[in-house]
């Protein structure tokens, strides 16, 4: 999958990538909550969730198969790790690119103890027998283990325990369907508004002993595109510019200050978003120019603008991608400060109306891309 290979070459120096760096496991975990209580946001699910876990409890049975969807970084894996907790129940993780061969699966299945949470992340890149396992198991709780080779093989009927599979997927639209319909209840998350990621910024800052403002969370908030994971890990820059400023108290202005010089702008745009916004309009007027123009404008690789820095400026409602090529929308020119000019590529009725289909956030991201230049 492009998108993802590309989005994770590039996540590495990355301040508001919403992928999860290698060195940063520990540091999340630590702030992970670890009951539905505690987790903010996500009002919908949560609610959907806890009904099914309590349903379950009263009937003394392991709760329905869960699958989890949405973007990175906004709590598919510590929701997993809730619902083994509020299940009382043992937590088994795994994950789709870790299961190659059907034998793998079975492994794992054929070990899992009664009422155990099984956590497969990445459930969309499961190898195909793997998945076909993975059908009767969660279905029957029974898995037909092959044992030989070719005309001599003979398959053993195996029992399995009853257990609850969690499954999370940055790609819904890629499980089949056969899959998708054995999961009993569905969870897509959706990004956090600025207050819901106040929320858990007040949290972290609790754990991490920081002093910090009102005005001060609504600052780092509000540059954390709607996202967790880049909104702690913003928190932690900017506690290090507080720490070594000597401040104990942050403010709006500390915020602020840290994260102008990490680069991250008041809309959590960073210096790559900003020069293609700026390249879009100074440029070329705002458009419509091809992609690979576009990447050629700012030095960065074609795949790099389209993966990295476009999902977030269409969601944002800068950019546009149309039929003849990328706008900027009336947004942009706000953004930067600049007077929208008369005959903007985005007023014009014609690619206006080719547009519209493809004007829609890009939140879902398992839609393909509707027009390619
Ligand atoms: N609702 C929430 N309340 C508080 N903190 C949260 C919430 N959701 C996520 N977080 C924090 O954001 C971080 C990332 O969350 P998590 O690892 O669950 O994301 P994910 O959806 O599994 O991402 P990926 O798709 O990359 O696996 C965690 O460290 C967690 O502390
Ligand atoms: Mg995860």
């Amino acid at each position: 999958m492009a998108r993802e290979d590309g989005a994770a070459v590039n996540a590495r120096d990355r301040l508001v990538s919403p992928a999860d760096e290698p060195d940063e496991k520990q540091l999340e975990s630590a702030l992970r909550p670890a009951n539905l209580d505690e987790f903010v946001g996500q009002k919908r699910v949560r609610r959907q969730l806890s009904l099914v876990l309590e349903a379950s409890r009263l009937r003394g049975r392991s709760a329905d198969h869960v699958l989890l969807s949405g973007p990175p970084g906004l709590g598919k894996t510590t929701l997993a790790m809730i619902i083994a907790e509020e299940m009382g129940a043992p937590l088994r993780i795994s994950s789709g690119p870790a299961i190659q061969h059907a034998g793998d699966l079975a492994a794992i299945l054929s070990s899992l103890t009664e009422g155990e949470v099984l956590f497969l992340d990445e459930i969309h890149r499961m190898s195909r027998p793997a998945e076909e396992m993975l059908y009767m198991a969660m279905e029957d709780f029974r898995v037909d283990i092959v044992v030989g080779k070719g005309a001599g093989a003979t398959s053993i009927p195996l029992d399995l325990p009853p257990f609850t599979l969690v499954g999370a997927t940055t790609r819904a639209g890629l499980l089949p369907g056969p899959l998708r319909d054995r999961f009993g209840f569905t969870g897509h998350l959706e990004f956090y508004s600025v207050e819901e990621l106040e929320l858990v910024l007040r949290r972290s800052a609790g754990l991490m002993d920081l002093a910090m403002t009102a005005e001060g969370f609504t600052e780092v908030a509000s540059r954390s595109r709607g996202t967790p994971r880049i909104a702690n890990r913003l928190l932690r820059r900017v506690r290090d510019w507080a720490l070594v400023h000597g401040i104990d108290r942050i403010d709006a202005r500390t915020s602020s200050a840290a994260l102008d010089m990490y680069e991250v702008d008041a809309r959590g745009l960073d210096r790559l978003d900003r020069s293609v916004l700026e390249a879009l309009v100074t440029k070329f007027g705002g458009g419509p120019v091809g992609l690979s123009t576009l990447a050629i404008a700012v030095g960065e690789e074609t795949e790099t603008v389209e993966t990295v820095a476009e999902p977030y400026l269409v969601r944002e409602g800068l950019l546009g991608r149309t039929p003849r090529g990328r706008i900027a929308m009336a947004a942009a020119w706000d953004h930067l400060g600049l007077a929208v000019p008369e005959h903007a590529a985005f007023q014009d009725p014609g690619l206006r109306a080719a547009f519209g289909a493809a004007a829609s956030p890009a939140a879902d991201e398992d839609a393909p891309p509707l027009f390619e230049d």
